[in-house]
C-alpha cells in the first residue's frame, strides 16, 4: 500500500559496518531501481494523481483525521472545530494521538492513528514538538514517510491589515517531500568525512511535477516554472529538469519554464508580483528554504498554510511549530491551521463552505479589531475564532 515504506531501507544502514553498508547499498539501489521501473509502469494513469476518495457516511458527513499536536495545538485545533460547527460544515472529526510508541524495538506512530488516516484519506494537523538531538525521530518526517505524501504544497497570499513591505504576494509553491536532500542517506567514509547521498528518483519527480501541472490547472494559473541547480547537479536536478519538459507536453495549456533557484530567491524578494501567475515547483530542500521566504513576504509563518498531499490520503497543517512559549495562555493565532483546514475543504470538493469560511477569515483581520499579539492585536485566541463566526455571511 505504502511505498514510502521503501525509503526506510537507507536508514537502517547507517548502523551497519561501513564493508556492509557498501553492499547493502547497492542492493538498495537495485531494489529501489526495480520499484521506480514498476510504479512507473501505473503512474501513467491521470487521474490516480492525489484526488480525494473519500465518501460521505450515512449519517452525510465525511469523517476527518484530527491531530491536534502539541503546544498551542489544542488550543488553535478548538479554533478550527468551533468555527466548522458555526460553519455547519459536513465534517465529523476523529482524533488520533501520534505520540510514538514503542514497536519490535522500533519507535512508531501507534496503529490506530495510521488506520483512521488510511480509512478517512484525510487529516488536518497541529504542529509536532520534535526534541532536538535525543528522543523520537520527526513525527512530522515520519508521516509524510509513511502515507507516501510527496507534494508539499505552500501557498502565500498578502493578507489585507497586515501590512508588510509587499502587499500583492500570490504565490504557490510546491515541494517535492519524500527525498532529494532528505533522503537520510547519510554515512561516515572515514574519520572527518561524511557523505549524504540526494536521492533523485523518476517516480518521485513525475508524480510531484504532474501534480504540479494539475494544480496549476486547479487554481487557474497558467504557468509553472521549475526551480532547479541543473548548472551545478547536472545529474540529480538534471533528472528533475529534464522530467519537468518531458510532463509539461501533457499540459499544452499550461505555459513551462525553469529558473536557477538563486536567480529565483533574488528576484521574488525584489518583486514577487511576477510570479502570482505561476505555481513554482522544485526538489525538497530548496522547496523547503524559498517556501519559508514567501511566508516572510506575507508576514511569517503565522499566516501560512499547507497540504501535504499524497496518492491516497493527504494531511494539511500550519506551517508554524507548537510554540511552546505560549502554550496555554490563549495567545495563539489559529490563522494558519485555519487556512489549512481551508485547503483541505478545497482539497474534498467542499467548495462553498471553504469560501465562506475563508472571507470571514479575510474579513476578521481586515477589520483588526479583534486579532491576536503577534499581529499586533490584544484578542486571545477563542475571541478570534468568535469574530470569525460572527463574520460568517
Ligand atoms: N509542522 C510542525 O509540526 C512543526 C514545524 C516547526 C517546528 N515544529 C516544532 O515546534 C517546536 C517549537 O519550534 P520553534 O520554537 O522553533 O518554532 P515555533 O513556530 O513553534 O515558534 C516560533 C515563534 O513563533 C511564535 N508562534 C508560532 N506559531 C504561532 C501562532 N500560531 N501564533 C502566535 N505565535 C506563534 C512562537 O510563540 C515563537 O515565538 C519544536 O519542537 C519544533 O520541532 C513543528
Amino acid at each position: 500500500m505504502l511505498a514510502s515504506r521503501c525509503f526506510a531501507a537507507p536508514a537502517a544502514l547507517r548502523s551497519l559496518p561501513r564493508c556492509q553498508q557498501h553492499s547493502q547499498q547497492l542492493f538498495w539501489r537495485q531494489a529501489a531501481a526495480q520499484r521506480i521501473w514498476r510504479s512507473y509502469a501505473t503512474t501513467s494513469e491521470k487521474d490516480k494523481v492525489a484526488k480525494f476518495k473519500g465518501t460521505k457516511g450515512s449519517d452525510g458527513n465525511y469523517t476527518v483525521t484530527l491531530i491536534e499536536g502539541d503546544g498551542i495545538g489544542p488550543e488553535i485545533a478548538q479554533s478550527v472545530k468551533n468555527i466548522f460547527s458555526a460553519a455547519k460544515v459536513p465534517i465529523k472529526w476523529e482524533s488520533v494521538d501520534v505520540t510514538p510508541i514503542f514497536k519490535d524495538g522500533k519507535q512508531v506512530i501507534p496503529d490506530e492513528a495510521i488506520d483512521s488516516v488510511t480509512r478517512n484519506y484525510v487529516a488536518l494537523k497541529g504542529p509536532l514538538a520534535t526534541p532536538v538531538g535525543k528522543g523520537h525521530v520527526s513525527l512530522n518526517l515520519t508521516l509524510r514517510r509513511t502515507f507516501n505524501l510527496f507534494a508539499n504544497v505552500r501557498p502565500c497570499k498578502s493578507i489585507a491589515g497586515y501590512k508588510t513591505p509587499y502587499d500583492n504576494v500570490d504565490t504557490v509553491l510546491i515541494r517535492e517531500n519524500t527525498e532529494g536532500e532528505y533522503s537520510g542517506i547519510e554515512h561516515v567514509v572515514v574519520d572527518g568525512v561524511v557523505q549524504s547521498i540526494k536521492l533523485i528518483t523518476r517516480e518521485a519527480c513525475e508524480r510531484v511535477l504532474r501534480f504540479a501541472f494539475q494544480y496549476a490547472q486547479d487554481v487557474g494559473k497558467p504557468k509553472v516554472r521549475a526551480v532547479h541547480k541543473a548548472t551545478i547537479m547536472k545529474m540529480s536536478d538534471g533528472l528533475f529538469l529534464s522530467i519537468a519538459k518531458e510532463v509539461s507536453k501533457e499540459f499544452p495549456d499550461v505555459e513551462f519554464d525553469a529558473e536557477l533557484l538563486d536567480n529565483t530567491c533574488l528576484k521574488i524578494v525584489t518583486d514577487p508580483a511576477p510570479y502570482n501567475d505561476k505555481v513554482l515547483v522544485m526538489p525538497n530542500l530548496y522547496g523547503d528554504i524559498l517556501s519559508d521566504m514567501c511566508a516572510g513576504l506575507i508576514g511569517g509563518l503565522g499566516l501560512t498554510p499547507s497540504g501535504n498531499i499524497g496518492d491516497e490520503c493527504s494531511i494539511f497543517e500550519a506551517v508554524h511549530g507548537s510554540a511552546p512559549d505560549i502554550a496555554g495562555k490563549a495567545l495563539a493565532n489559529p490563522t494558519a491551521l485555519l487556512l489549512s483546514s481551508i485547503m483541505m475543504l478545497q482539497h474534498m470538493g467542499l467548495m462553498e463552505h471553504a469560501d465562506r469560511i475563508q472571507n470571514a477569515i479575510f474579513k476578521t483581520l481586515a477589520e483588526g479589531k479583534t486579532i491576536t499579539g503577534d499581529l499586533g492585536g490584544k484578542a486571545k485566541t477563542h475571541e478570534y475564532a468568535d469574530a470569525v463566526i460572527k463574520n460568517l455571511a
